[in-house]
């Protein structure tokens, strides 16, 4: 089984009876939503509130009932991935794509897991670049204005022309290396005018499963 595996299943042991999980995005949760998949089949009744399109999708081909995030009031679970993780239970994610609808989803949340491999934990977050979701109007702009900042800021592409999220808005990645201030970064890159949001989810996780070689670690607050 590899590290991915691992984690994702375990992670699903956290599911029960009855509860709204937020199903996140990613190749590590994709093997929660399988396992969960494999639960309904056999008796389990849940509801999930997806992340993405591609979740939707699986979920939808496994036979997951789906309910829309304004259908509910609070979701009792959600397990999704990330791109990085701290000692702090900070994160970067969105390396997908999907970091939107993921924060909505997490915000809505009682409690939050994050399915990872362990190449994913460092010290501190910014190796993996920080993705900045940007409405298309003007968003040349705010990449000029990153750039002027010192933030290496690239805009994301797929197929020579730039990636649509989910929710029609382009990503712009800030090659950051080393984030020394976390908390003054969100808060900077959240009174930005055009920026939707950002890959910092900050606290973001009350549990993260690392996927070891040995089995699977659990790092709580
Ligand atoms: C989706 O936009 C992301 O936030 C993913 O949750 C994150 O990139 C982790 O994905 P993997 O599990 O595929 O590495």
């Amino acid at each position: 089984m590899n590290q991915k595996q691992l984690a994702g299943e375990k992670a699903a042991d956290y599911i029960e009876d009855g509860m709204t999980v937020g199903l996140g995005t990613g190749s590590t949760v994709f093997y929660t939503i399988q396992k969960v998949g494999e639960a309904v089949e056999n008796g389990l009744r849940i509801k999930g509130v997806s992340t993405s399109a591609s979740t939707t999708k699986l979920a939808e081909s496994l036979g997951i009932p789906l309910v829309s995030i304004d259908e509910v009031d609070q979701i009792d679970l959600t397990i999704d991935g990330a791109d990085e993780v701290d000692p702090k239970l900070n994160g970067i994610k969105g390396g997908g794509g999907a970091l939107l609808f993921e924060k909505v989803v997490a915000n809505a949340s009682s409690k939050v897991i994050w399915v990872v491999d362990p190449a994913k934990k460092v010290e501190s977050l910014g190796k993996f670049p920080l993705p900045v979701e940007v409405i298309p109007f003007g968003a040349q702009r705010l990449f000029r204005y990153f750039e002027k900042q010192g933030l290496s800021p690239v805009i994301r592409n797929k197929e020579n022309a730039p990636y649509v999220t989910d929710s029609g808005h382009y990503i712009i990645d800030l090659h950051l290396e080393k984030i020394r201030e976390p908390e003054q970064l969100a808060a900077w890159l959240d009174s930005l005018t055009g920026v939707v949001e950002h890959g910092l989810f900050l606290n973001g996780a009350d549990l993260i499963v690392v996927g070891e070689a040995d089995g699977p670690e659990i790092i709580e607050k």
